[in-house]
């Protein structure tokens, strides 16, 4: 299986990763939701411990969540369990190698991922292959290099916890990542995400984009 080599601070991290409550990832979440709307299938790439996916499966025909890390997928399954839900799919494995054949999805939701992959080029044309030519790309990715201030804070709280961004994004070199590997980028926001133990929010990148095979 093709690996990162810091999943093991997903594995520590696991059990506690989505333990705090945040508003701003909940309004995220509804928003990717509502984006979406109500489709047959969606793919979460790099779904951890299923925020999205937990909600998503009240509206989708089935959501398949997908994470390298088998331990954030076992506090997933755990959650579903414990929740009834019936439609959710679960895989571990890696984002650069989809087990699945072409254009099946109606969406996929890469959330709070790319920067934490080494080659996310690799999972974006995964996720083009995946894609229906009329589906939907929503890839809300944290863009640490958007001011300098934001970059600071990222660095400070990184020295801390051990969290390793691979790619420290502005939403302009994200947004050039995602139309160089065969999207469209249809509509870019920069939004604050904001913590309890930081004063200020940090800097994330929402995008949705579309196969540009469909762009008329
Ligand atoms: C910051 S967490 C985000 C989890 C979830 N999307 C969310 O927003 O709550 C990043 C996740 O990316 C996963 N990940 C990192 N590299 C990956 C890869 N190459 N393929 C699949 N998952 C990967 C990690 O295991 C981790 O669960």
């Amino acid at each position: 299986m093709i690996s990162d080599d810091h999943t093991s601070f997903w594995a520590e991290n696991a059990r506690n990763f989505d333990k705090q409550s945040n508003p701003d990832i909940d309004a995220l979440v509804k928003r990717i939701c509502r984006e979406v709307g109500r489709v047959k299938r969606v793919l979460d790439v790099a779904a951890g411990t299923g925020i999205v996916s937990l909600v998503m499966a009240r509206q989708a025909g089935q959501v398949d969540a997908l994470d390298l890390e088998p331990e954030m997928i076992a506090v997933l399954r755990e959650k579903v369990a414990a929740s009834g839900i019936d439609n959710i799919a679960f895989h571990v494995r890696s984002a650069y190698e989809l087990d699945f054949t072409d254009g099946i999805f109606d969406a996929v939701v890469i959330m709070n991922s790319l920067h934490v992959m080494k080659t996310p080029e690799s999972a974006l044309r995964e996720a083009l292959r995946v894609l229906r030519p009329s589906g939907v790309l929503i890839a809300p990715t944290y863009c640490h290099a958007e001011t300098r201030d934001n970059l600071e804070r990222y660095q400070h709280c990184a020295s801390k916890s051990g969290h390793k961004s691979y790619h420290l994004f502005t939403c302009d070199s994200l947004c050039a990542l995602i139309a160089g590997c065969g999207f469209e980028v249809k509509k870019r926001e920069t939004l604050e995400i904001n913590y309890e133990e930081q004063s200020q929010g940090m800097k994330l990148g929402y995008v949705v984009a579309s196969p540009l095979s469909a762009v008329s």
